[in-house]
């Protein structure tokens, strides 16, 4: 029996979180529930599970102190992610991590910290999740746990390829300043939460999880490519030295790779639509249009200066993404602005919290005081 502790817990990862345990209560047991301010919901998945519940700011990061869990989800919103990430390690307790920005900020000081202490850090990302999917499947260093599991030792890797839906402005307008909210968080494929939807459809989410597999599988980020999959099948794959490529498939059902990251070594069955080949009419895969979605560039940019240039890059996205859901810049002011913080914001080594919080509060603040 593996007690899970699920921070944000009414999210939409935190409610496929407690679903999958839901599915298979032998297996899995809720340690604790963290919210930030839907305290009724969360009280009542507390009943539900019996499990204590945490409301507040610092709801993850007490969470973390005050329970006894085998495994940590981590699926709060942006850098409210990196506290409690550094917690549960601190702790010597496993991390299934979904919120991306805690490695995009701070992924090399979160490696070394999780290296140093042997956590394993179980990737939820449906992407990520497919490529360590596909590790495992091939073997030799790949049998073992994160973050031995990465590039280090795996010269037979040559290769991430992550997939990408495209969002919904993969064929138009061709004008995309007059985007509207409304039209941003109208994802085609996924269900998900306000922020991650809106940097789906900038195709700033998939610079991200660049970022997220270089840290994650230890690979240099000029060794993983994007390519786009409108139909969301198949969710990332591996190229391997021999020239053989292994990729993960499945219908869209962010509960297919949380599951995994909960029951990792082993897999459990679960009721959930399967793949039918035979009645899919296509896959089909084309090369993302980085003029149209210039934050691809600016992610590879960020990570190839290094430092604290991507913990800059991802607070001034989130201001910037919360600026344009109310009303104050346009769609594409969304990248400039924050290319704009990037370029303004000092760089730091990224070896302290001190140094990640610094650039934090400087990539937010840039981002706040930001005019088109
Ligand atoms: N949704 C997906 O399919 C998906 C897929 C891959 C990766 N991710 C990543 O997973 C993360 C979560 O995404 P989501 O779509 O689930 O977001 P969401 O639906 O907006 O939910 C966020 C959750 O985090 C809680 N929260 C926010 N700040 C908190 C804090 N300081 N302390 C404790 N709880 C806090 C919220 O609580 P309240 O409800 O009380 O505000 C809510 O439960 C993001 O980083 C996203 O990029 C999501």
């Amino acid at each position: 029996m593996k007690r899970i502790l699920i921070l944000g817990a009414t999210g939409s990862i935190g409610t496929s979180a407690c679903d999958v345990v839901r599915t298979h209560p032998s297996d899995f047991r809720i340690a604790g529930l963290a919210v930030r301010s839907n305290r009724e919901r969360a009280e009542a998945l507390g009943r539900e599970f019996g499990a204590p519940v945490f409301c507040g700011e610092d709801a993850a990061e007490r969470a973390v102190e005050e329970t006894d869990a085998d495994l940590v989800l981590v699926s709060t919103v942006g850098l409210s992610g990196l506290a409690p990430t550094l917690a549960a390690i601190e702790k010597g307790v496993d991390v299934a991590l979904a919120t991306k920005e805690v490695m995009v900020a701070a992924g090399e000081l979160v490696c070394a910290r999780a290296e140093a202490k042997g956590v394993k850090i179980l990737p939820v990302d449906s992407e990520h999740s497919a490529i360590f999917q596909c590790l495992q499947s091939f073997g030799g260093r790949g049998a073992t746990a994160l973050p031995d599991v990465g590039w280090r030792g795996r010269r037979d890797v040559s290769r991430l390829i992550l997939t990408a839906s495209g969002g919904p402005f993969l064929d138009g307008p061709d004008d995309l300043s007059t985007v509207t909210p409304a039209q941003a968080l109208n994802h085609p494929r996924w269900k998900m939460g306000p922020k991650v939807t809106v940097d789906s459809s900038t195709m700033m989410n998939k610079g991200f999880e660049i970022l997220e597999a270089r840290w994650l599988f230890d690979v240099p980020a000029d060794r993983i490519d994007v390519v786009v999959h409108p139909e969301s099948i198949v969710h990332s794959l591996v190229e391997f030295t021999d020239g053989a490529t292994l990729a993960q498939l499945s219908p869209p059902d962010m509960r297919v790779p949380i599951q995994y990251a909960f029951s990792w070594p082993d897999r459990l069955p679960a009721e959930r639509a399967r793949l039918d080949l035979a009645t899919l009419s296509s896959l089909t895969f084309r090369a993302p249009d980085e003029a149209r979605f210039p934050a691809l560039r600016l992610v590879k940019d960020a990570a190839r200066a290094g430092g604290t240039k991507t913990a800059v890059l991802s607070a001034a996205d989130e201001v910037a993404v919360a600026r344009f859901l109310a009303g104050e810049i346009r769609y594409t002011d969304i990248v400039r602005l924050v290319e704009a913080a990037v370029d303004a914001a000092p760089d730091l080594p990224c070896d302290s919290i001190e140094n990640i919080l610094a650039a934090d509060a400087a990539g937010r603040k840039l981002a706040k005081e930001w005019n088109s």
